[in-house]
């Protein structure tokens, strides 16, 4: 009996175990992607690290040019040819597929767990093809339907989701809206039923009406379907409201990383609050707008300590030096020297 309840204890403990060690639907630890260029090597990704919980979303902001696509497409190992180098971990419930062969990767990964609604994708919707065989092409692809018929329906349900009439499936994408033709992108990504989806600026080439109207969407997937999503913009305004977490993106490094409700209340890293100060609000004036002297480095040869030091207001000696990961008692990670004491900012700085 003693001996049962043991076993029992074991097991839950190993339960408990599992559910811990996946607890994040993804979870990334030094994250390299760098490319090989003519002027260069270009570290569009340098040791990123963070962890997303199942069934939450996330905004990556930054800057254009900071590496946030770069980083989606190394998450979903979309890479191009002139890769130098592509390392770190990604744990993919738990499991490192970071180790997996690109075959495996392909057919076990990328859809089926994961997609990415690549940048400016309502604008690359192939002209010649109605929307129901592009939505329903990875579908078959990745045989997840025994025929077309089926591959249709499970088109439809996508277009339900993310409230497309169902009688678009018939038209061609120039007969669509801009934001339907995003809404179908998205559509089609969440049509093999991922664990979690990556949009690359879903709403940059949008008007703000249609931007409302995606941000809605992303609402109601959230609320309605278990889908944890990434969502990367240049635009910290458009996504305080959908987020769980967010991660700020400079020179190709994550600098801070924390709950979103937090971090829109106090951004903590200068570069953050310089973000935050630039986004416009009803009360301050045109003059108030935080706007950031300088230009981010390059991102070739960058500089050693903190990249974001040359252009940051209280900037130490020691930031030239190596940049420092401070993770606070909360979780919350911060890439700045003035967190240094025990995640109290020095008081001599401000
Ligand atoms: N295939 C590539 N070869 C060389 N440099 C690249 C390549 N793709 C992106 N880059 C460079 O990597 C950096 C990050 O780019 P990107 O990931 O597109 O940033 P973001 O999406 O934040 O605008 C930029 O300096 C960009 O010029
Ligand atoms: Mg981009």
């Amino acid at each position: 009996m003693a001996n049962k309840a043991k076993t029992a204890g074991k097991k839950q403990e190993k339960d408990k175990a599992i559910d811990e060690k996946t607890k994040n639907v993804l979870d990334i630890r030094d994250m390299q992607l760098y490319f090989q260029t003519g002027k260069g090597i270009v570290q569009a990704v340098d040791k990123v690290s963070f962890a997303l919980e199942r069934g939450k979303s996330m905004v990556i902001v930054g800057e254009s040019g900071c590496g946030k696509t770069s980083l989606g497409r190394a998450i979903l190992r979309l890479l191009p040819e002139n890769v130098y180098k592509y390392e770190g971990s990604c744990l993919l419930n738990g499991v490192d597929i970071m180790e997996y062969k690109n075959e495996k990767f392909r057919k076990e990964i990328r859809w089926k767990r994961a997609a990415l609604v690549p940048q400016s994708s309502m604008n690359s919707l192939n002209p010649v093809l109605k929307v129901s065989d592009q939505v329903a092409e990875p579908i078959l692809i990745h045989d997840l339907a025994e025929t077309k018929e089926e591959a249709r329906d499970k088109a439809a349900e996508a277009f339900k989701k993310v409230g497309v009439p169902v009688d678009f499936l018939d038209r061609y994408p120039f007969e669509l809206s801009g934001g339907m033709r995003q809404r179908v992108a998205i559509a089609t990504s969440l049509v093999t039923d991922p664990d979690f989806i990556i949009l690359d600026e879903p709403t940059s080439a949008l008007d703000m009406l249609t931007q409302a109207n995606i941000m809605n969407v992303l609402t109601r997937l959230k609320e309605e379907i278990d889908i944890s999503f990434i969502l990367i913009t240049h635009d910290v305004s458009t996504s305080s409201e959908i987020a769980d977490m967010a991660a700020i993106m400079y020179a190709g490094q994550i600098v801070e990383f924390t709950d979103a409700y937090t971090f829109f209340g106090t951004p903590l890293h200068p570069y953050s609050e310089r973000l935050m100060a630039s986004v416009p609000t009803l009360e301050a004036d045109d003059e108030e707008l935080g706007f950031i002297p300088g230009q981010p480095p390059s991102l070739i040869n960058p500089p050693e300590g903190c990249r974001f030091a040359e252009r940051c207001e209280e900037e130490m000696e020691l930031c030239s030096e190596e940049p420092p990961t401070f993770e606070m008692d909360d979780g919350r990670t911060v890439k700045c020297w003035l967190y240094r004491e025990g995640g109290e900012r020095d008081g001599n700085n401000k």
